[in-house]
């Protein structure tokens, strides 16, 4: 049977903030991330001791249904955020910022940024891109809002990069990733993720920046990990990529448990006497003299 470390009860334990990002690197303390996008989650995360949270955007493809990660809206991304700050007191908050809601314009940037912050309940905020972002990163960071990159498989890039696949596969690529991690770490972010990238190359470019790395099929040389939580528990069948490990079969268990409660149904065996409630004898009858009168 697998042992499970016990953390201290939610309640007990310290907010987890940039600084305890910044402190588990120094230490060489591997950072727990995992996506949520609703209340009970979160709360079962926190619970379990998760350093962060990410509310993904890939809630449109794992919740709302969406082909890709595009369509996803400020709104639901904060309607989101929302449900999980009220479950979940001390992980790191992180809200990703959605397609078109910091690309066109620096100052929609910062603004979109301080929605997450003002209306959503997150700590900090998550942009995909490289070169092209660090002025949307510097005034971000300039508005007192703490910045996570993302690097390697940007999905909100899907299009321009052909498809989910791995990147920084070729030296040229590699040398570029590693050069926009570092305008990134210079612009201020206080940490990035490291998206489907060879190991080597994450492992390298982990060791080449001060602040921390988060891997997503990036190898065990980051400074953290984050998974997709639906893939993770086995929940979102449409497809799996190479690095998800799933930990449950949520799905599998959802279709056993709603088959047995359409059966017991049909067969009038649900609900039992257990699950009903009766009145008392002495008011049943006086209901019925009066119903017969
Ligand atoms: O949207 C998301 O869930 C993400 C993770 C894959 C890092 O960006």
């Amino acid at each position: 049977m697998s042992t499970v470390s016990v953390t201290a009860p939610a309640s007990q334990r310290k907010k987890a903030t940039t600084l305890t990002f910044r402190q588990k690197k120094e230490r060489g303390e591997p950072i727990t991330m995992l996506t949520a996008y609703d209340y009970p989650t979160a709360l079962s995360m926190d619970a379990a001791g998760v350093d962060s949270i990410l509310v993904g955007d890939s809630l449109g493809m794992v919740v709302l249904g969406y082909e890709n990660t595009l369509p996803v809206t400020m709104e639901e991304m904060l309607h989101h955020s929302r449900a999980v700050a009220r479950g979940a007191k001390s992980a790191l908050l992180v809200g990703d910022m959605p397609f078109m809601s910091y690309q066109a314009d620096v100052n929609d940037a910062v603004r979109n940024a301080g929605r997450f912050l003002k209306e959503g309940g997150m700590d900090a905020v998550k942009l995909e891109g490289g070169r092209e972002r660090v002025d949307a990163v510097r005034a971000i960071v300039g508005a007192g809002i703490p910045v996570m990159g993302h690097l390697g498989l940007t999905p909100q890039s899907v299009n321009q990069l052909g498809g989910f696949r791995t990147q920084g596969k070729t030296a040229p690529a590699a040398k570029r990733l590693l050069d926009d991690a570092l305008l990134l770490e210079e612009a201020g972010c206080f940490s990035m993720v490291l998206e489907s990238v060879p190991a080597k190359l994450a492992e390298f470019i982990s060791k080449k920046l001060s602040i921390p790395t988060i891997g997503i099929g990036a190898g065990v040389g980051c400074d953290g990990q984050v998974l997709v939580t639906h893939d993770l528990l086995g929940l979102f069948e449409r497809f799996t990529p190479k690095f998800v490990k799933k930990y449950a079969d949520f799905n599998g268990e959802m279709i056993r448990a709603f088959s047995e409660y359409l059966a017991e149904v049909q067969a009038r065996q649900f609900p039992g006497a257990e699950h009903s409630v009766e009145m008392g004898d002495a008011e049943w009858l006086e209901f019925v003299e009066k119903v017969n009168k």
